[in-house]
Formats: C-alpha cells, structure tokens, sequence
C-alpha cells in the first residue's frame, strides 16, 4: 500500500532558533494525524534541534546528504550511522543541487543508497532531467539511467522517490500536471520492471500551495519535496493539508 508523503527541504536556511520558531507554528497549524506522513530535512547541523522541537510529534526528520561510509578519515562529511543514532528515518541522495554543484553521479548515489539502507535510513532519492535534457527528448533516458544505476542492489521496498526535473527547482516554473504525471508513470513502469512499483512517488520542484492541489489530483503523485515554500509554517502546513487528505489513487 503507497503512502502519502509530504517532505521539507530546507536546504541551506535556518538557523537553530529559527526552526524552532519554525515549529512552534508548525504544530499549531497541523492536524496531529498528518504529522506521520511528514519529513523536514534541515541542515545536519540542526537535526538535533530539529528533533528537539518536534519531540512529541510524529514528524521525521532526515538529513540532505551523507557519505557511503559509516566512519573515518573523511573530514567535513556526514555518516550515516551517526544520522541513524541521532533519530533520523532518512536521507536525501541525489538532490539536483548536489548533483550539479558538488559532482554527485548516479555511482556516488548508488553507493549512499546501500548505505543509507544499511544504517535503516530510507533514501529519499532525487532523479530528474536537466531543461535541455527534456528540449532534446531524452527524459525518459535519463531518468531510467538514474533509476536503473542509482538503485542497482537497493532494497526497493525501503524507498522513496522524488521526481523533481531541474528547470522547476527553485525557478518558480513548475512541471504542469500532465508532464509531471507523465514522468511519475514512467518511473513507476520503471520500478514495477525492477520489482516494486509500490513506492511513494513524490514530486519536486516550486510547489505551492496554489499548485499542490492539482498536482495531487494526479493518479502517481503521492506526494511532495518542498523546498521553498517548506520555509514558512503556514504555506508548508497548506500544501500538507491539500495532499495529506486525499486517498492515494484517487484519480484513477
Ligand atoms: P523548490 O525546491 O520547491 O524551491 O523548487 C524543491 C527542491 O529543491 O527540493
């Protein structure tokens, strides 16, 4: 049975005192039996906070990265075992951000993956094509290669994946419905042919609160990475509620 899933990326913003601030009206606005189907992925150095200030909630907390070692001499990187023992469920892998701005490949992620697994994070992996990718008809390519070679050994039962095509992240410009559906079919074909096409499919890149809605009508989103718009507790806790409520499958 698909879950639905609603997840923050915070990237690189908020300090200690603002995520707590932040979850303050956080809890305020969220009906408690939402709080299961969430994730925040703040910056590793808040997780502690993070955790703190959602202590007697249901919310998960992850991580954006961490490296395919448990521990040694690999200085400024995060272990995944660390993430595991201060109470995270899961971890981002593949982010486009990371993948365009710190040489992450479809290797390196494969190797996260495994490990993030190992240590009982569940990877929340990011594929999606770049604009001239998509201008020249090779989405689908690129997509099954990031599938196909990220996921290579991977427990696919212990997943989720967030299709967030890289000309709608942080651009304002989202994927419309039909071409965001479109792609989570594909996927989906994709990973039934590897044995799972059970697995939360969420869709990334500008949601918001005005967008989310149509978005989630659609028969494989199951829900959505937020990045920008996870940044306000009242725009966050809008997109939970328009998704978090409707069954999944509902449009077919
Ligand atoms: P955005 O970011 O919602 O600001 O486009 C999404 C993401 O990077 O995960």
């Amino acid at each position: 049975m698909r879950q639905r899933i609603i997840a923050a990326n915070w990237k690189m913003y908020k300090n200690p005192q603002e995520t707590r601030s932040f979850c303050e009206s956080l809890r305020k606005l969220l009906p408690i039996h939402m709080e299961k189907n969430i994730f925040i992925f703040p910056q590793s150095i808040c997780i502690e906070t993070l955790k703190v200030a959602l202590a007697s909630t249901n919310i998960k907390v992850g991580a954006q990265n961490c490296y395919f070692e448990n521990e040694g001499a690999f200085t400024g990187e995060v272990s995944p075992q660390t993430l595991f023992h201060m109470g995270c469920s899961s971890v981002l892998v593949g982010h486009s951000e990371r993948r365009q701005l710190f040489g992450e490949t479809n290797e390196s992620c494969q190797k996260k993956i495994l490990k993030a697994q190992e240590n009982k994070l569940i990877p929340m992996y990011c594929v999606g094509e770049t604009l001239e990718e998509r201008k020249s008809n090779k989405t689908f390519e690129v997509l099954e290669t990031q599938i196909q070679e990220g996921l290579k050994d991977a427990d696919l039962k212990k997943l989720i994946i967030a299709y967030e095509p890289v000309w709608a992240i942080g651009t304002g410009e989202v994927a419309t419905p039909d071409i965001a559906q479109e792609a989570h079919e594909f996927i989906r074909n994709t990973l039934k042919r590897l044995g799972n096409d059970d697995v939360a499919l969420l869709y990334g890149g500008s949601v918001k609160p005005e967008n989310a809605g149509l978005l989630a009508a659609k028969a494989d989103i199951d829900g959505f990475l937020v990045g920008g718009a996870s940044l306000k507790a009242d725009s966050f806790s809008e997109i939970c509620k328009t998704n978090l409520t409707r069954p999944v499958d509902a449009a077919r």
